[in-house]
């Protein structure tokens, strides 16, 4: 059985309705913070448990007869953690740390852990490899690259063999779109749908590497089945290798849903990074990975009636 921490939320939820739908049984833990239910309810072959990753008699008890961990739960939300960063560390932080001294005590076979691109802080416009500097630039950067660290540690001192990966910019169906917080392919792509204006962070011109939710929890995968050989105790950049600017994004999302009002735009978000594109080639090397699915496809799956439901999700760039 996997443990899925933080199994409710975007990213999670994916995970597990995918190994779900693979046959495996899945356990989810999550404090419904910013998780919903309903993403993983109903499902006979995943058990859905309330609880907070600082709680150790709760990250205890969801590990019985788990075999294999994806610790995704996080204060995953740059803005929010600029806001509260000891609440950012408590969980982002204190909370890996919990679910690590626990794996470790339950022996579990692997673990991978989710890492942020935010971590490298601003590097420039050209593709950023796992081995360039760290300079993270947001509370949110630092707990997440703490998070890495602890992993990575146990990792080389006998804990379970692990992985961290460096997600880039993650979007798809299902992700939030209703708070100020949320991703900014969410975001415009629900305000295309229903005719309002988009606001852009200041110019515009600064760049992501757009990567698409089933691409990422495939990463997961092939992070979990080689967490006990090659690419055990390494950190791995999953992105698409391609960036595009926000304005760019804009465009492509006002093209597929026909037409939208102009942009408007707003200041530049503390912690924000100008560039980030990833260098994919050890993930590629190491892990097999690569992204399938493009920006043009992904947003495409963004705006289609059936968004949110999980086969269609895996359709685009999995079958
Ligand atoms: N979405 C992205 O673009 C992106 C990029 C880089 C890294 N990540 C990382 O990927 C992971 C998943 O992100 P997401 O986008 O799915 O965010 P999300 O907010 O949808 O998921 C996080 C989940 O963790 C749960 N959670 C939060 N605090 C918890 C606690 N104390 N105990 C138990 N559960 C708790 C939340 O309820 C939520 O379900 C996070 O670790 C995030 O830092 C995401």
């Amino acid at each position: 059985m996997i443990l899925i921490t933080g199994g409710a939320g975007f990213i999670g939820s994916a995970l597990a309705r995918e190994r779900a739908a693979a046959g495996e049984r899945v356990r989810v833990l999550d404090d419904f913070s910013t998780g919903r239910r309903e993403r993983v309810s109903g499902h006979p072959l995943i058990d859905v448990r309330e609880g907070d990753i600082r709680d150790r008699a709760a990250v205890r008890e969801a590990l019985a007869g788990v075999s294999r961990v994806a610790h995704l739960a996080a204060l995953a939300s740059v803005p929010r953690a600029e806001l509260d960063p000891e609440a950012a560390a408590r969980v982002n932080v204190d909370g890996t740390l919990v679910v690590l001294a626990e794996s470790r005590r339950a022996g579990v076979s692997a673990l991978v852990y989710a890492s942020s691109c935010s971590v490298y802080g601003d590097a420039g416009e050209r593709p950023i490899a796992e081995s360039n500097p760290l300079t993270p630039r947001s509370v949110y950067a630092v707990t997440k690259l703490a998070g890495e660290r602890h992993v990575l540690l146990h990792h080389r001192t006998g804990g379970p063999p692990a992985v961290a990966l460096r997600f880039f910019n993650v979007y798809g169906p299902g992700q939030p779109a209703d708070s100020p917080y949320s991703g900014v392919l969410a975001r415009f792509s629900a305000q295309a749908l229903a005719g309002e204006r988009s606001e852009i962070h200041g110019d515009g011109g600064q760049t992501r590497d757009f990567v698409f939710v089933a691409d990422v929890v495939h990463a997961l995968v092939l992070a979990l089945e080689g967490a006990a050989g090659e690419p055990g105790g390494h950190v791995f950049n999953v992105g698409t290798g391609r960036s595009a600017s926000v304005r760019e994004i804009w465009r492509l999302v006002a093209e597929a849903a026909g037409a939208a009002p102009a942009p408007t735009f707003g200041p530049v978000r503390a912690g924000d990074m100008r560039h980030a594109a990833a260098d994919t080639r050890r993930a590629a090397e190491l892990l097999g990975f690569r992204a399938r699915v493009s920006l043009r496809e992904g947003i495409g799956a963004l705006l289609r009636p059936a968004a949110g439901n999980l086969a269609d999700t895996f359709s685009v760039g999995y079958t």
